[in-house]
Formats: structure tokens, C-alpha cells, sequence
């Protein structure tokens, strides 16, 4: 049976997640509201509206239309900011071995991110060349928990989604995965993400090995 991988590009491949972080977090302040660590852990694989969304509910704020899009653009301009000398020394330890093995070995990757700066990031960082498909914020209607993202990808890559293997951080990609059907490989907390089949504290945990096993 041929086999897909798919990479969450924020928190997978780069340490992007402390950026989105901060940006969130200053905008929070403006609001009188003290974003936390945790508080975060609800954002992450989360869009930029839904995110908004979430912080006005902490923050326990009524925004006009105009001052959401106002917070958009500006939560999004700090973030640019904030990745504007990002380079290669941001890629995650293991990532670019376990994307050379994979490629070494002809298995299609691609990413499923919801983030719409995924292209110029995979750029910045030069692992554009490593994905056969790109599937990000700007492509799909439903943000994740819903698997589109992953079903996208997984069609794009020609895998059926029970072949595909997913590499993700958050709460909700993890539950994206998961409803598709899909082998979930989880970085971070596993209290937190124990929907996942396997569960690592960092990507320099990954072995090569354990890559090898899911491709087997
Ligand atoms: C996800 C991040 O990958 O992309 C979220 O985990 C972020 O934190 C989302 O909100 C959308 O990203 P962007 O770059 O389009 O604001
Ligand atoms: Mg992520």
C-alpha cells in the first residue's frame, strides 16, 4: 500500500507556534486581557478569524466588524514581522532528515496547515522543494477540527487517507486527523494530545527508526 506523509507546517516544522504566541498576546493587552501559555494551546492549528474570535471570548470583549478586521490585519503584521529574518536555523531538530528519508524513498509528502503564510515561510526556510502538495489556509473552507484539510492533501497526494500518516501539534490537528481516518503522530503534551496513535515531546525525539516503521 502506498503511504502519504503530511506535515502541520506551525509548531511541526518551525517554531512558528512562539511567534503566533506573542503577536496574540500583545493584542491581548490592548484588550486588558492576560493571554497565558495555556490559554494558547486552544489557538494552536486554529485560523486567524476563529482565533480572533476566541480571544474576544476570553478577553469577554463585543468587537465591531470593523474592529476585527482592524485586529486581523494587525495581529497578521506583527506576526510578519516577527518571521521577517526567519531562516533555516528555525526548522525544528529531525525535520529535515526525516523529509530527506522520506523523499529518498519516493513517499509524497505534503502540508496541511491552516495558516495562510505557509508558501512564503516554506520558502524563507528552503523546504518548499520537499512537498509534492500544498494545502494551507487559503484553500480549504473548514478550518481545522474538520479533517478537509488532510482529505485535501490526501487526494492531492493520490494516498488514500487510511495510508496517510500526520505529523501535528494541535489540539484541534490532531482531532482533524483523527476524523479522517488518518495515523496521527503528535509533538508536545501528551496529557494534552492523546487522541494521537504516538506522541513525542519534541520532533528531536523522532527517531529515524519510528519514520521507517510507520512508512513499513
Ligand atoms: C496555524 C497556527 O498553523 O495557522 C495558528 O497553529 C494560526 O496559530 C493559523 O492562527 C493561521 O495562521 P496565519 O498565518 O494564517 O495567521
Ligand atoms: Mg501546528
Amino acid at each position: 500500500m502506498p503511504k502519504g506523509f503530511i506535515f502541520d507546517l506551525d509548531g511541526v516544522i518551525v517554531d512558528t507556534a512562539k511567534y503566533h504566541f506573542k503577536a496574540w498576546q500583545s493584542l491581548a493587552k490592548n484588550l486588558q486581557y492576560n493571554f497565558t501559555e495555556q490559554d494558547n494551546e486552544q489557538f494552536k492549528g486554529v485560523s486567524r478569524v476563529r482565533s480572533l474570535e476566541l480571544l474576544l471570548e476570553m478577553a469577554q470583549y463585543k468587537a465591531t466588524q470593523e474592529e476585527k478586521e482592524h485586529w486581523l490585519t494587525e495581529k497578521n503584521d506583527h506576526y510578519l514581522s516577527l518571521i521577517s529574518n526567519m531562516n533555516a536555523s528555525e526548522i525544528l531538530p529531525g525535520i529535515t532528515e526525516i523529509l530527506t528519508a522520506l523523499k529518498a524513498q519516493k513517499i509524497p509528502i505534503a502540508l496541511g496547515s491552516a495558516s495562510k503564510n505557509a508558501k512564503p515561510i516554506l520558502k524563507k526556510v528552503g523546504l518548499l522543494s520537499y512537498f509534492d502538495v500544498l494545502v494551507d489556509g487559503n484553500e480549504v473552507a473548514k478550518a481545522k477540527p474538520d479533517p478537509e484539510v488532510f482529505l485535501t492533501a490526501a487526494k492531492g497526494l493520490g494516498v488514500a487517507p487510511e495510508n496517510c500518516v500526520v505529523f501535528e501539534d494541535a489540539l484541534a490537528g490532531v482531532a482533524a486527523a483523527k476524523a479522517a481516518q488518518m495515523v496521527c503522530v503528535a509533538i508536545g503534551d501528551p496529557a494534552i494530545l492523546f487522541k494521537a496513535d504516538h506522541c513525542f515531546a519534541s520532533t528531536a525525539e523522532i527517531t529515524p527508526s519510528f519514520v521507517q516503521s510507520l512508512i513499513a
